[in-house]
């Protein structure tokens, strides 16, 4: 088991990193993010991107507008290079496209980004796009409770049917690809909220391969991605990402974000997206692209503390079980783990001997740590995932997926790891 395993994208020297100039593409994805999609001229000189705060965007001719429009219509293809004028900020806007730019580098395996106003638009937008009445989708349990209820009680209404495969059971997965008629997309979320149960995304990769028309493999990278997995790259068709939690790093906004191999499958999903107006605003493309240069810093920082301080804490008589790769006892999950992920990452579940009861004390004690819902920012926060975010189960589905009553997630931070230690040593003593 890689225990010592190291974050993969610090930062080492290498005999490659002599300075000897290479091509303006070969840069590496922290030099690319922080020096492409902005051009400082066309802001005044000014070194970070203005805010183009506006609704609305000057042709420069009619002609031009008549262009742009049959473009944003698709009557009319974009020649390459060409950029069409901007028309108005719920198609794109100036810092959703200096942002899309940016993320791409970021994301192995991606030419093309859309961002969007919280990771559920981003989500509803794909599975709106893709699907029609009729269709079916197959999802990995357990599965965010947002995502739950955007399946079960919107889109089922609908007619679209939503397929639950337990995460991780590969032959019920390649099974179900196989089988299921008008399967148009298969959404895995990897690692799973809260278990961190893992999906073999080549394996689903292959599976829809095989079928005569192959469905849409989408992965809901939030928890490792994009630094430490990268699920495009192992054939996936769509990454999406809540860019609240590590992308944006500080639980100050909300926004989603969508990257993909294809081109033309963002620019369907772009569309979709200038119908419902769901795109990130002005400000908020703004701020998280300031985030983006400190990502693999944060990422790297706060999963090197999470393995820690799981190490600390996995042989404690109150702690029943861990959830954390490192400590993953099935052999498969372990292959899966090795073979797709570079670390761990900084979200870890702990079950606490004494079920709901203890699990409510252990967060009552805890001083540094806020009870509080979501994850990936700076300050460590914990949750108990079956009375909150995944409260939408039933307890047969949240029993049959692990959520048990003991179960307390915590997604760790920059804080000082002796101190974190520290807090859910002294949470534990207290239950
Ligand atoms: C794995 C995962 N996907 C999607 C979402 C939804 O993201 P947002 O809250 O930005 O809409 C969340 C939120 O917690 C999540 O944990």
């Amino acid at each position: 088991m890689p225990r010592s395993s190291r974050p993969q994208n610090d930062p080492v020297e290498t005999e490659s990193d002599t300075p000897v100039r290479r091509d303006r593409d070969a840069n590496h994805p922290e030099t690319e993010v922080l020096t492409r999609g902005f051009d400082p001229r066309l802001s005044v000189g000014s070194v970070r991107p203005a805010v183009f705060r506006s609704s609305t965007f000057v042709f420069s001719s009619p002609e031009a507008a008549e262009r742009s429009f049959a473009v944003a219509l698709g009557k009319e293809h974009a020649a390459p290079n060409e950029n069409t004028e901007l028309i108005y900020a719920r198609l794109s806007h100036p810092n959703a496209e200096i942002l899309e730019d940016q993320i791409v580098p970021l994301d192995r395996g991606a030419t093309s980004a859309a961002v969007f106003n919280s990771g559920m638009a981003a989500i509803g937008t794909v599975l709106l796009s893709l699907c029609r009445p009729g269709s079916a989708i197959i999802h990995t349990v357990p599965i965010y409770g947002g995502t739950h209820h955007l399946l079960y009680e919107m889109l089922l209404p609908w007619g679209i049917n939503p397929i639950p495969v337990p995460a991780g059971d590969g032959p019920a997965l390649e099974r179900a690809i196989h089988e299921t008629p008008n399967l148009r997309v298969v959404f895995l979320e990897t690692p799973a909220n809260p278990t961190l149960r893992m999906t073999d995304i080549c394996a689903a990769v292959q599976a829809s391969s095989e079928r005569n028309e192959p469905a849409r493999i989408v992965v809901d990278n939030t928890f490792l991605g994009p630094v430490f997995q990268h699920p495009l790259e192992l054939g996936a068709d769509l990454c999406v990402y809540s860019a609240t939690k590590y992308l944006a790093g500080f639980s100050d906004m909300l926004g989603g974000v969508i990257t993909a191999r294809d081109p033309e499958l963002i620019e369907r999903l772009k569309s979709t997206r200038a119908l419902l107006g769901n795109i990130l605003q002005a400000d908020e493309s703004w701020l998280l692209d300031s985030r983006l240069p400190t990502l693999s810093l944060r990422m790297n920082h706060q999963s090197h503390n999470a393995a820690q301080i799981v190490e600390s804490l996995a042989d404690h008589p109150k702690v029943e079980r861990i959830h954390y790769p490192m400590y993953f006892e099935e052999p498969e999950q372990r292959r899966i783990f090795s073979a797709q992920c570079d670390h761990p990452g900084a979200v870890f579940s702990l079950e606490i001997a004494g079920g709901k009861k203890a699990a409510f004390d252990f967060i009552r004690h805890l001083e540094i740590t806020r009870n509080a819902v979501s994850l990936g920012g700076m300050e460590s926060l914990a949750c108990h995932p079956a009375t909150t975010t995944h409260s939408e189960m039933s307890p047969e589905e949240l029993e049959r997926a692990g959520v048990c009553g003991g179960l307390v997630r915590i997604s760790v931070g920059l804080e000082d790891v002796r101190d974190l230690r520290q807090d859910y040593l002294c949470a534990l003593d207290s239950v």
